[in-house]
């Protein structure tokens, strides 16, 4: 039997990996909280409320794929919160394979769900592991919603809106501008087909008097996730903040990009791209409030004689993402998944138990309505 905790959290000491602490602490899983810096992981850690009480150990790594690999054996799940995962997820994604440990991140970049798809889900598959990028708030809750609506027979076709609001994490807006060069694609009859670049749209939100605007954003991992669905046929996700404003600001950000950015080399892109993330988010955001951090997530879903809408109205972006880790390590630590290889949040833990985890924590319900 190994004496080595069973869950690692890489990138304990951000705004997310805290918080997945936090929830591992309520779910009594001994843990490691890994990352570059032991001074900033035992500085954050020594900041978390009650965690004398957890059973963990802060470690220090280069974060090789060498260097992770040691780390990760002999554990059974990894939490990663090193975004943005189109530029981190690999080396973490490799050395998980290679100790033989479940993986499971918060990433929402559609590029870097279809790259772990593409290239690393059947190796996952045939060692009997679970990769399950995207176990997060975004988008753990439409995925529920979704599914929900998949209930209703005859349902093919979802329209999906995703919406918090609240000011992103460094972590986060430096994900966003990573995202903006990728291309989105929704599902059409089950084929991609490219989004509009530096477009934004008008989407009716229940609840809401006034439309919001919404962007593709790098179109969402939705679309890689039911590609090879038997029911659903076509997926069209859009979202953002709940703030015209700063969705605004973002719009006119990608039509900056495309008329002059992009014909800049790539290296010099993402450095460019990285700097603009700076200047709008450099530091740590306060820690979310349910008054003031809510999200809505709208799934309109069609069959050719039926329809059905599901919403989920929920709050704490951030705290749903720790939440969702922390259940999910949960069960692969005393269970198995429901499936292996390449998978959404609900095809490895099954919707109805997600929600009841995010239910009976207070952090988001679902309403359906035919
Ligand atoms: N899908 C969702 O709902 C959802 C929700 C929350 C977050 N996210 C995503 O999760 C990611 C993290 O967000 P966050 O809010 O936690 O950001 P954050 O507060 O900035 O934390 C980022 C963490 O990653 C570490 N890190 C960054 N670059 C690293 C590198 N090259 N090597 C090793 N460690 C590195 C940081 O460590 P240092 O202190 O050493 O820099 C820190 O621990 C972002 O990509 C964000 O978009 C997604």
């Amino acid at each position: 039997m190994s004496s080595k905790k069973p869950v690692i959290v890489y990138g304990a000491n951000g705004f997310s990996g805290r918080l997945v602490v936090e929830f591992l602490r309520e779910y009594n899983l001994p843990f490691i909280a890994a990352g570059r810096s032991r001074a900033r992981i035992e500085d954050v850690m020594s900041r978390v409320p009650g965690i004398e009480t957890a059973n963990y150990e802060v470690a220090e790594t280069g974060g090789s794929v060498e260097e992770l690999t040691k780390l990760f054996t002999g554990a059974k799940v990894v939490c990663n919160t090193v975004g943005p995962f189109l530029y981190n997820g690999p080396r973490v994604v490799e050395a998980c394979l290679k100790a033989g440990c479940h993986y499971i991140d918060i990433g929402g970049e559609q590029a870097w769900h279809r790259n772990a798809a593409e290239n690393w889900g059947d190796k996952f598959a045939q060692k009997g592991l679970l990769l399950a990028p995207g176990m997060a708030y975004m988008s753990a809750a439409s995925d529920i919603a979704v599914r929900l609506c998949l209930e209703t027979e005859g349902i093919d076709t979802v329209e999906i809106i995703s919406m918090f609001k609240g000011m992103p994490t460094f972590g986060s807006t430096q994900t966003i501008f990573a995202a903006i060069p990728t291309d989105a694609y929704y599902l059409e009859q089950n084929e991609y087909k490219p989004w509009a670049r530096a477009t934004a749209h008008e989407a009716i939100v229940p609840g809401q008097a006034l439309t919001q605007l919404v962007l593709p954003w790098g179109g969402f991992p939705h679309p890689v996730w039911y590609k090879d669905h038997p029911q659903i046929a076509n997926v069209k996700t859009l979202g953002g903040l709940l703030d015209r404003g700063i969705m605004e600001k973002v719009l006119a950000t990608e039509k900056h990009f495309e008329e002059n950015i992009r014909p800049l080399p790539k290296a010099e892109q993402e450095k460019v791209l990285a700097e603009m993330a700076s200047s709008v988010q450099a530091g740590t955001p306060p820690r979310e409030n349910s008054r003031v951090n809510r999200t809505i997530d709208v799934v309109y879903a069609r069959g050719s004689m039926t329809s059905v809408q599901c919403t989920m109205v929920g709050n704490c972006t951030y705290r749903q993402t720790g939440l969702v880790q922390a259940y999910a390590a949960h069960v692969l630590v005393h269970g198995s998944p429901r499936t292996v290889g390449y998978a959404s949040p609900c095809a490895a833990l099954g919707h109805r138990d997600l929600l009841r985890t995010l239910e009976n924590f207070g952090l988001s319900r679902a309403k359906v309505t035919s």
